[in-house]
């Protein structure tokens, strides 16, 4: 069999192009690589290494945590740490910012992630995902503070996922396009099997948690009642709908054949002061980014979500993404009301 393109490879490929490219992003994206390769492999064995369950404690989010949600988190922290490439880490399950150790020397990036996305699905043994942001620290030097890694998503160097699935993949834009690789195990390599990824501009599909429906603001029940109509009403044809409750499978999906996903803002959330389900900077903000560069869009509802500036490491926007002309349509609806 020929194997085509590793990522490591592509990656390299990719950077030598890069002006004043010194080989520590290339060396940080190998390492987030390694970090996903370990995951994927804890997932993999699920309840033969005992993997399953809740870990007994909460994130800063209110959250249970799985075992595989903390397992993820130190296999990032273990992978990326050490190298020289990061300043600090943020993550999802992490409440404070996560300064690189003095025994390590500090590097001009940032990272944050959600180590692993979808975790209610870990127990019934459906899709989860890793997600990954890298961002450029400033040039005054120093220890990172949370400060640092409130930076609006245009900043962001590059941004990617893994996802668990039926094969393991990892997706990936350094701001050039999106392309994707799968995990072959026998080699242990991630070889491009997904160049140049682009979203549909339309769609006949979405996906949305329909049990929050009478929760939902007006121009999303206005959407969603219309897809729902089908062919009899204004849109004029069928729509058909999905839900994983995993972002990255959700995404995925929409990367390969199309789609819009909403996780919009709704009237619970609102009235316990919460902007939203998603967290902006190791969610939103890095699959904003993917579907950007794939040709889609991504936005709050009124507005383009990498053009926020955070507020919080832990904060929680609305999300619509997916095809351009459905996304733009919501945000015509959003505008309107
Ligand atoms: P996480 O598992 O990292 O906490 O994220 C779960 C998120 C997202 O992936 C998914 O789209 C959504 O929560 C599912 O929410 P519901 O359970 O409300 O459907
Ligand atoms: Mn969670
Ligand atoms: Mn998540
Ligand atoms: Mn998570």
């Amino acid at each position: 069999m020929h194997h085509g393109t590793t990522i490591t490879q592509f990656i390299a490929e990719e950077q030598r192009h890069a002006p004043g490219a010194t080989g520590q992003f290339t060396a940080l994206l190998n390492d987030i690589v390694t970090a996903c390769k370990m995951i994927s492999n804890q997932v993999n064995h699920g309840a033969l290494i005992g993997a399953l369950g809740s870990a007994g404690s909460e994130n800063v989010q209110g959250e249970t945590q799985k075992k595989l949600d903390v397992l993820s988190n130190q296999m990032f922290i273990q992978c990326t740490e050490w190298s020289g490439h990061v300043g600090a880490l943020a993550s999802e399950e992490m409440d404070e910012i996560y300064e690189i150790p003095k025994a390590y020397p500090r590097g001009r990036y940032l990272l944050t992630f959600d180590p692993l996305d979808g975790s209610s699905n870990i127990d019934v043994n459906v899709s989860v995902g890793t997600i990954f942001s890298i961002l450029r620290m400033a040039d005054t030097d120093g220890d990172a503070t949370e400060r640092d890694f409130l930076k609006a998503g245009t900043e962001q160097v590059a941004a990617g996922y893994a996802l668990y699935g039926p094969s393991t993949m990892m997706v990936l834009t350094t701001g050039n396009g999106v392309n994707g690789f799968t995990l072959d195990q026998n080699i242990g390599e991630f070889i491009l099997t997904h160049p140049n990824m682009t979203i549909p501009t339309d769609t006949a599909e979405f996906a949305i948690n329909a049990s929050n429906g009478r929760f939902w603001e007006a121009p999303v029940k206005r959407y969603v009642d219309e897809c729902l109509v089908g062919k009899e009403g204004p849109r004029g044809k069928d729509f058909n709908m999905r839900w994983i409750a995993s972002m990255v499978a959700e995404v995925h999906r929409i990367l390969t054949r199309g789609g819009v996903f909403m996780y919009p803002m709704d009237s619970k959330m609102a009235e316990k002061g919460q902007g939203g389900k998603l967290r902006l900077l190791y969610e939103a903000n890095p699959m904003s980014f993917v579907v950007e560069q794939a040709g889609g869009a991504s936005i709050t509802g009124k507005q383009r979500i990498m053009e926020m500036q955070p507020e919080g490491l832990h904060q929680r926007v609305p999300v619509i993404l997916g095809s351009r002309n459905e996304v733009e349509r919501l945000q015509g609806y959003h505008n309107e009301g």
